[in-house]
C-alpha cells in the first residue's frame, strides 16, 4: 500500500526502506524514478546528511553516488574514513529536477519547504534507528532541516554544534559546491577544508561501528525515548 508516513511496524532500516519506496508523501515521487534511501553501516557512529539524490542518484537507487558523491568518496578516504562505515542519507529522498535543454537533461531543482516537511519522518524514523554519535550535515539545506533555517554554513562551519535531539552535530559544504568551483587551486583549498571538516567530524565520533548492544535497538527492546543524548 502506498504510503506517506513511515508505519509503526517499520523497525528496522531494511523495512522502512521497503515502505519509502511506495512513498507519495508529496508529488515528487510522480516524477521521479524511485526514492532514494539512506544506505551504509546501520550501527554508524556519523551519518552523513544531504539534501536530495540528483539524476544518477536517482537511476541507481543510492544516495552520493554521482559526481558529487565520487568526490565525498575521495575526501572520506583522505579523512581516514571508510564509506562502509558511515550511513549517508538525504533529508529529501526523490530526485527533484526541471528539464534543461528541451527535455535532453535533467537538472537539480532545490526542495521546497513542503516537500522537506513531508519527507521528515522518513529521516526522523532513520536517526532513530541509526542512533549515530555525530551528524555531518552537508550544505545549507540539510543543515537548516536539522539545525533550523537560521544556521549560516559560513558560520556555522568548524563547530561541534547539537540537533535538537542532543546529536553532536558538524556543519559543513555541500560537495557539489566544491566541484562548481571553477579555479583549481581554490577548488584543491576547499577540498583540503572539507576533508579537515570530516576528520574533525571523525575525531569527536567512534568512527566505525558501534559495538552491537542489543537493547539499544529499537527493533529488538524499548522504543521509547531514542535517541535522546
Ligand atoms: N546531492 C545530495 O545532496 N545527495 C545525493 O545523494 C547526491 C547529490
Amino acid at each position: 500500500m502506498p504510503t506517506a508516513k513511515p508505519p509503526e511496524e517499520a523497525t528496522t532500516l531494511d523495512a522502512l526502506r521497503r515502505a519509502a519506496a511506495s512513498c507519495t508523501g508529496c508529488d515528487l515521487y510522480k516524477r521521479a524514478t524511485q526514492t532514494v534511501f539512506g544506505e551504509g553501516n546501520p550501527r554508524a557512529s556519523i551519518m552523513l546528511i544531504g539534501e536530495q539524490p540528483g539524476h544518477e542518484e536517482d537511476l541507481a537507487g543510492r544516495p552520493f553516488v554521482g559526481p558529487a558523491g565520487r568526490l565525498l568518496d575521495k575526501a572520506l578516504v583522505q579523512a581516514g574514513l571508510d564509506r562502509r562505515h558511515v550511513y549517508i542519507t538525504n533529508i529529501v529522498k526523490h530526485f527533484k529536477w526541471k528539464e534543461k535543454e528541451g527535455g535532453k537533461r535533467r537538472i537539480h531543482e532545490k526542495p521546497g519547504r513542503g516537500e522537506i516537511e513531508a519527507c521528515r519522518p522518513w529521516f526522523d524514523k532513520e536517526l532513530w534507528l541509526v542512533q549515530p554519535e555525530v551528524l555531518v550535515c552537508l550544505g545549507a539545506t540539510a543543515a537548516a532541516a536539522i539545525l533550523g533555517p537560521a544556521v549560516r554554513v559560513g558560520t556555522a562551519r568548524g563547530r561541534a554544534l547539537s540537533s535538537p535531539q542532543g546529536i553532536r552535530t558538524f556543519v559543513t559544504v555541500h560537495p557539489s559546491a566544491i566541484l562548481r568551483i571553477p579555479e583549481d587551486a581554490e577548488r584543491a583549498a576547499e577540498m583540503g577544508r572539507f576533508v579537515a571538516d570530516l576528520r574533525r567530524a571523525s575525531s569527536r565520533s567512534g568512527k566505525a561501528a558501534r559495538p552491537s548492544s542489543p537493547s539499544r535497538r529499537p527493533g529488538s527492546g524499548s522504543s521509547k525515548g531514542a535517541p535522546a543524548r
